[in-house]
């Protein structure tokens, strides 16, 4: 019998049994090996960034990348040039409210860095449909290393609400094959 005023009678402080200990023992030990994983795939993974970074006026930014259109601008689609640079070059794109600018044209095969940074505010860099995602935030140039290894037609989507006309950020980026 207990009630509010008599308290049940408990068992937790009995010695914790021995399958007990031997899942908190696994338990442990597979949260150190994912905690050694993160340093290590910091070095050794495919998937971070170059780590090349620095402050940039969003201004600045801009000048620099219409340097870089009109230097390299190949054509138009709808308004929108499309840039072809050399493989080896540094690609300026930006993100605003709401598009991003300009349109890439890749080699495949060839290396590239890939400046990304915005002009207004966070918008979230998601090329489809190949699975790479990146904040561009304003005020930072982000350059990515970047090696296509498949030719095609490739849209980048914004992934990260942005406003009224964040579903209709759509970018465009064509590698053409080698
Ligand atoms: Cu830009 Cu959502």
């Amino acid at each position: 019998m207990h009630s509010g005023l008599v308290a049940p009678k408990g068992i937790w402080w009995k010695p914790a049994g021995r399958q007990e200990k031997v899942w908190i023992t696994v338990a442990f030990i597979w949260c150190m090996v994912l905690f050694a994983m993160m340093p290590f795939w910091h070095f050794k993974g495919g998937q971070n960034p170059a780590g090349i970074r620095h402050r940039v006026e969003p201004a600045k930014y801009q000048e620099r990348v219409n340097r870089f259109v009109q230097e390299y601008k190949v054509g138009e689609d709808t308004g929108m040039p499309v840039v072809q640079a050399p493989p080896g070059s540094e690609l300026y794109l930006l993100g605003r409210m709401w598009a991003w600018y300009p349109i890439l044209k890749l080699k495949e095969g060839a290396t590239y860095t890939l400046h990304l940074s915005s002009l207004d505010l966070n918008h979230g860099f998601s090329l489809f449909p190949v699975n790479i995602n990146f904040q561009i935030v304003p005020g930072y140039d982000y350059a990515l290393k970047i090696t296509p290894n498949i030719a095609g037609d490739f849209r980048i989507v914004c992934n990260e609400f942005c406003g009224i006309g964040h579903h209709l950020m759509v970018g465009k980026v064509i590698v053409d094959p080698k």
